[in-house]
C-alpha cells in the first residue's frame, strides 16, 4: 500500500432542479471507506457560497450543517484522508478563493513550485494542502477576465500529478465543472439533475447512468445536461458510447442487516461466484472471441499475470489453474515490481492485470509497460468502465458487484472465477482440454456457489476459535500446491483486519527457516484438503506440534486429522483445482471475527484504503511527472538501452539526484567506476561534491 494524502478522499456534487443537502451528504457517506478524518460541503445559497468544513468523521460535519438541512441546486462534498496538511478545518475541503470552491483526489505533484509562484505574485494561502493552488490558479485567470471555463482550463495546464476536480464559482449559475486526470470521477446522468462522484456507490440510488471521465476530461454538468471536452481544447466531445449503464442496486451499498459491510460480502460470495460464471460457462469460445484472443490464440506463447494485493493472490491461484488447463508457462508477479524490473516481454505474451477496483495505480502502470512493450493486454476487473478496463486489450468482468469493504473477499472468489473460466477457454482454444475434460470440469464449477455456503457455516465454529486467538502476537498460515495463495490471503486478512503479524508459507517451506518462530502457544493454519500432498502436510504438523505451536486445520477430511489438530475446521471437499474457493471461506471469517473481538475497524481499517490511486514517485526529484517521465533511470516505461543512455548522461552531466547517480552508477558498474572517477575528480575541480561517495 503506498502512498496517502489526498490520493484516497472521495468526491460528490451535485446540479439540479432542488434537492436537500442530504444528498450530498448521504453520497459522501458512501464514499466514506475512501478517507475519514475530515470532510467538507460547499453549496450556493442564491448569493454567494456557504462552506462547512471539519475534522473528524461526517458525524462531526452533520452538526454543523444548518437545521432543517437547506434545499439547494448546486454543491460539492469531500471526505478525506490527509498527509499534505494534517487533518484540520484549515485543510479540509473545498476550499474556496474569490468565490471558486474546489475539491480534490489526488496529488498536485509541482504544487510547492506552484505556490511559490503564487505567494511571490500576492496570493495569499490559508491551508498546506496541494489542492489550494488550484483556486488560487483560477481566481487569477478570472482576475485576468477569462470566463471560468477557461479560467480553469488555463489553471488545470500548469498541474502535474493526479487530480480529480469538483468545482463551483459564485458568479456561475447552476453549474458544476469537473476535471479528471489520473484519478477516478465518475458522472451520474439524470433527467433533471446531474451528479459527480468518486466512485459509482455514492451515486447509485439517484441514476444508473453514468460517464467514466478520462484522463485529460472536463466537464460541464448542468440541470439539463453534461457537455464535455479536453481540458485542453474548446471542442465540445460526443457522449454517445460514453454512457455506461450500471446494475448495481443502491441496496448493494446498505448493509443489509450485517453487522459490517465485510461480512455482507463474504456471505455474498456464492452470488458472486455464479454471476462470474454463469456469463461464459457455457460458451467459452465466445468469450474468447469477444475478447479478441481468438485469432491470436495460434501465437499465444506466454501469459503473464501483474497485480498487488488480494488481486496478487488471486493470480497465484490462476496461474496453477491456467497451467493445469493451458500447459503454457504462467508467470506471475506483484505489479509494482512488474513495473520497476523492466520485464523481459517476449513475443507472443499476454499479460493479464486482475484488479478490483480497476483504478490501482501499481497494476495500471504493469499494464501500460507491458503495452509499451508489445504485449497483449487483458484485465479481469469487478467496476464496469474504470481506468484498466478501458485501456486494456481485452476485458473479463468479474460480477462479485459492489465490494465497499477495504479489505477484500468477496471480488477474491469471483477473480478465481473469472481465471478459471479462462483457462478453460484459452485450454479450449488450444486444444489443451478435451470436451470431455471440460463436461467432468462443469459440474465442479457449477457446485461452487452450494459449496461455499457450506464452507460458510463453519462461521459459528470458527468465531469460537478467533476467541482464542485475539491475544495472538504472530502466526503463520501454511499450505501446499494451490492452498499456498490461500495461506498467503489468509494471513493478509490477519494483517489487514486485526494487526496481528501473520505470514503465509509453502508448508514444505517452514523447516527452512519460519519454524524458528514456533514456540508454545503460537497459532498454526494449515490448509489440508485431501489431494496427493496431504501426506506431506501430515508431517510438516508433527514438525510444528513437536515444538509447543497450536494447530489449526482447516480440511475437507477430518479422519485424515483426527488427534493431529488443536482445532478442525471441516470445509466441503470439491475438485482439486477449485479447493481454494472453500478453503478461503473460513480464513476470511476468522480474521474477521478475530478483529471484531479486538474491537478493530473492520470496514475502514488503519492505514489502508480500498483503492491505491497513488503513483510512486521517481527517486529522480527533479521529475514531478507522475506517469512515465522516460527521462529518469528509474523511469518504469524505458527499454535497457534507453536506461543505459540516460546512465552515460546522467554521470556525465553530473546531475545530483542521489538516486539517479547511484542508479546510474550501478548500472554503468562496468564502466561506473572509471566514470565514476571522471566525475569525481571533474566535481571536485569544481570544489562540487558528488551523491555517491566516492571510492577513490
Ligand atoms: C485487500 O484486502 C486490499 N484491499 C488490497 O490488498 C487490494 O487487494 C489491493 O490494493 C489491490 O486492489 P485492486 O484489486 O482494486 O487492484
Amino acid at each position: 500500500m503506498s502512498g496517502k494524502g489526498e490520493t484516497v478522499s472521495g468526491i460528490v456534487g451535485y446540479v439540479g432542479k432542488k434537492d436537500s443537502l442530504q444528498l450530498l451528504f448521504d453520497g459522501l457517506t458512501r464514499l466514506e471507506y475512501r478517507g475519514y478524518d475530515s470532510s467538507g460541503i460547499a453549496f450556493k445559497n442564491g448569493s454567494g457560497i456557504e462552506v462547512y468544513k471539519t475534522p473528524g468523521s461526517l458525524k462531526d460535519l452533520q452538526k454543523m450543517l444548518p437545521t432543517p438541512l437547506p434545499i439547494i441546486t448546486i454543491g460539492i462534498g469531500h471526505t478525506r484522508w490527509a498527509t499534505h496538511g494534517a487533518p484540520s478545518t484549515a485543510n479540509a475541503h473545498p476550499h474556496t478563493v474569490k468565490g471558486v470552491s474546489v475539491v480534490h483526489n489526488g496529488i498536485i505533484e509541482n504544487y510547492r513550485e506552484l505556490r511559490t509562484e503564487l505567494e511571490a505574485a500576492g496570493h495569499v494561502f490559508s491551508s498546506q494542502t496541494d489542492t489550494e493552488v488550484v483556486p488560487q490558479l483560477i481566481a487569477r485567470y478570472l482576475d485576468r477576465g477569462l470566463p471560468i471555463d477557461e479560467a480553469i482550463q488555463h489553471a488545470v495546464a500548469h498541474l502535474r500529478g493526479a487530480y480529480a476536480l469538483g468545482i463551483i464559482h459564485e458568479g456561475t449559475p447552476e453549474t458544476l465543472f469537473a476535471v479528471c486526470n489520473n484519478s477516478p470521477l465518475v458522472i451520474g446522468i439524470g433527467a433533471d439533475a446531474q451528479y459527480l462522484a468518486s466512485d459509482v456507490p455514492a451515486l447509485l440510488p439517484y441514476t444508473r447512468n453514468f460517464i467514466h471521465l478520462e484522463d485529460g476530461h472536463m466537464a460541464v454538468l448542468r440541470s439539463s445536461g453534461v457537455d464535455l471536452k479536453h481540458v485542453d481544447s474548446r471542442e465540445p466531445l460526443p457522449l454517445e458510447g460514453k454512457i455506461v449503464t450500471n446494475n448495481w442496486t443502491p441496496a448493494m451499498a446498505e448493509k443489509q442487516g450485517y453487522d459490517h459491510f465485510m461480512l455482507k460480502e463474504i456471505y455474498e460470495q456464492p452470488q458472486g461466484v455464479m454471476d462470474t460464471l454463469r456469463e461464459w460457462l457455457d460458451d467459452t469460445n465466445r468469450l474468447m472471441d469477444e475478447m479478441g484472443i481468438s485469432g491470436t490464440i495460434r501465437d499465444l506463447r506466454r501469459l503473464h499475470i501483474a497485480a498487488c494485493g488480494t488481486s496478487y493472490h488471486a493470480g497465484l491461484v490462476g496461474r496453477y489453474m491456467i497451467e493445469k488447463f493451458v500447459h503454457l508457462p504462467v508467470a506471475v508477479d506483484i505489479a509494482s515490481e512488474f513495473r520497476d524490473m523492466s520485464p523481459i516481454i517476449p513475443k507472443g505474451t499476454v499479460l493479464i492485470t486482475i484488479t478490483q477496483s480497476g483504478e490501482t495505480a501499481d497494476t495500471l502502470a504493469a499494464q501500460r509497460v507491458a503495452k509499451e512493450n508489445g504485449a497483449r493486454t487483458l484485465t479481469i476487473c469487478n467496476v464496469v468502465g474504470s481506468t484498466t478496463t478501458r485501456e486494456a486489450d481485452s476485458v473479463l468482468y468479474t460480477r462479485a458487484g459492489l465490494e465497499i469493504g477495504v479489505v477484500s473477499t468477496k471480488a477474491f472468489t469471483a477473480q478465481l472465477a473469472a481465471l478459471s473460466l479462462l483457462g478453460i477457454a484459452l485450454g479450449a482454444k488450444k486444444g489443451k482440454i478435451s470436451d470431455l475434460e471440460i463436461r467432468t470440469l462443469k459440474p465442479f464449477l457449477l457446485d461452487l456457489p452450494g459449496l461455499i455456503r457450506q464452507a460458510l457455516q463453519t462461521d459459528e465454529k470458527v468465531r469460537e476459535i478467533a476467541k482464542t486467538l485475539a491475544g495472538a502476537k504472530s502466526m503463520l498460515y501454511v499450505g501446499r500446491g494451490i492452498n499456498y495463495p490461500v495461506a498467503l490471503e489468509g494471513a493478509l486478512k490477519m494483517k489487514e483486519l486485526a494487526y496481528i503479524h501473520a505470514d503465509g508459507y509453502p508448508a514444505g517451506e517452514i523447516k527452512h527457516g519460519p519454524i524458528a518462530l514456533i514456540e508454545e502457544g503460537v497459532p498454526v493454519v494449515f490448509l489440508a484438503t485431501i489431494d496427493g500432498l496431504h501426506e506431506r502436510i501430515l508431517s510438516n504438523i508433527e514438525d510444528v506440534r513437536a515444538r509447543g505451536g497450536r494447530i489449526i486445520v482447516v480440511t475437507d477430511s477430518p479422519a485424515a486429522f483426527r488427534n493431529k489438530a488443536d482445532d478442525m475446521i471441516v470445509v466441503p471437499a470439491t475438485h482439486p483445482a477449485l479447493v481454494p474457493f472453500v478453503t478461503i471461506v473460513p480464513l476470511q471469517l476468522l480474521a474477521y471475527h478475530v478483529a471484531v473481538i479486538k474491537g478493530c475497524n473492520v470496514d475502514q481499517p488503519r492505514n489502508l484504503s480500498k483503492s491505491i490511486t497513488v503513483e510512486d514517485k521517481c527517486h529522480n526529484t527533479g521529475c514531478s511527472y507522475s506517469r512515465f517521465c522516460r527521462t529518469s533511470i528509474a523511469c518504469a516505461a524505458i527499454t535497457p538501452d534507453e536506461k543505459k543512455s540516460i546512465a552515460h548522461k546522467v554521470v556525465r552531466l553530473l546531475h545530483l539526484s542521489n538516486w539517479e547517480q547511484m542508479s546510474a552508477a550501478s548500472l554503468l558498474e562496468s564502466s561506473g567506476q572509471e566514470l565514476g572517477k571522471a566525475v569525481h575528480q571533474e566535481q571536485a575541480s569544481k570544489g562540487l561534491s558528488t551523491c555517491f561517495v566516492s571510492p577513490y
